[in-house]
């Protein structure tokens, strides 16, 4: 097994305290708890206020890692922000705004596009700055405000997604985890099949549109088909080349997009369900933040202990997919 010396040391999240329950997004949209809870696993959503960007929410996280760690911001060596519902529409950053609002000056900050699988690039990328002696860390945070690109019209989108962030720490340390291996893939012929389709550089909004072009839009099936194929890929892949049997992993983290996409997987991979861990009942979709977000749950529930071997898997806009095998 390859060993690295790199690994997790912190992890923190924040979740808005407004919680949607299925029950409530039925007063406004033509859905059912029943339908919600049958096709997709999920209850609730946490909304975040209209006034909190995805910059306050990153913040919010990482302020709750650092507290949880007892760590200076001034360990912080850089800032990678996983996120596709920017604070701005590239100009700036979402990351140099969360530098700005840590009170953080002058270390590398930049955003990483990859959809849900944003954080699972991020971690990847965040070894690459280490291993090349770029910096001494990287805080590596998947943040997202779907609600603000949800189309509330649109009951095939928007009961599937939430609010909320997540954030670790990636350093070189003594007796902290080991980011062991990853695997990243992205097929672009499907980049249609999960998009904002109007706003950006390639069909600019029109005063003529419709708003809802500025909303995501989604072929549930096409995404639902890619999703079970890319999370039995990444684990079958992961696996196979580090020469472990799954019996010898205690986790898989998986982005939390439907629970029937796990389930599927799971009995593709003759895996036990209970190995992966599941929260999206509680937050349903957060993107880029779900995995980070049920990794420090799992942390605060003291089920995820040290030594511990994770699988992370992620899918996503794009469309992309990977996964970080991880010694915790
Ligand atoms: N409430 C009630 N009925 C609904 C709702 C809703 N919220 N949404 C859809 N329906 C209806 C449809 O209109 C359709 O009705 P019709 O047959 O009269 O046309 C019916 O339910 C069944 O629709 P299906 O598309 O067959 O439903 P399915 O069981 O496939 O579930 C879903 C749809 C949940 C979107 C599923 O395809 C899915 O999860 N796809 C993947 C989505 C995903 O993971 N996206 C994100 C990945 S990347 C990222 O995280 C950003």
């Amino acid at each position: 097994m390859k060993h690295s010396s790199i690994g997790i040391v912190a992890v923190g999240s924040y979740i808005p305290t407004r919680r949607v329950s299925n029950d409530e997004l039925s007063r406004i949209v033509d859905t059912t708890d029943q339908w919600i809870r049958e096709h997709t696993g999920i209850e609730a959503r946490h909304i975040a206020p209209e006034q909190m960007a995805t910059s306050d929410m990153a913040v919010l996280a990482t302020e709750n890692l650092l507290q949880a760690y007892q760590i200076d911001r001034s360990a912080i060596g850089a800032i990678i922000v996983a996120t596709a519902t920017q604070d701005f529409l590239g100009f700036p950053s979402t990351a140099c705004v969360v530098q700005h609002k840590m009170g953080l000056n002058n270390i590398p900050a930049f955003d990483l596009a990859a959809g849900c699988t944003g954080f699972i690039y991020a971690v990847e990328v965040a070894k690459g700055l280490l291993l090349a002696n770029s910096v001494n860390s990287v805080l590596v945070i998947g943040s997202e405000k779907l609600s603000a690109i949800a189309n509330w019209d649109d009951r095939n989108t928007c009961v599937l997604f939430g609010d909320g962030a997540g954030a670790v720490l990636v350093a070189k340390a003594e007796n902290s985890s080991s980011l062991i291996d990853s695997v990243l893939h992205a097929e672009g012929n499907g980049f249609s099949h999960l998009m904002v389709p109007k706003g950006g550089t390639s069909a600019p909004y029109e005063q003529e549109d419709e708003l809802s072009v500025l909303k995501l839009q989604m072929n549930g099936r096409a995404v639902y088909n890619f999703a079970v194929r890319a999370i039995t890929d990444v684990i079958e892949n992961l696996l196979m080349r580090n020469g472990i049997t799954i019996d010898e992993v205690d986790w898989i983290v998986p982005h939390q997009a439907n629970s029937r996409i796990i389930k599927s997987a799971a009995k593709r991979l003759g895996i036990e369900e209970k190995k992966f861990y599941m929260n999206i009942a509680e937050y349903a979709n957060t993107s880029a933040a779900s995995i980070p977000i049920a990794l420090a749950e799992m942390e605060q529930k003291k089920v995820l202990l040290k030594g511990m071997l994770v699988l992370t898997v992620g899918f996503g806009a794009g469309l992309t997919y990977g996964g970080n095998l991880i010694r915790w």
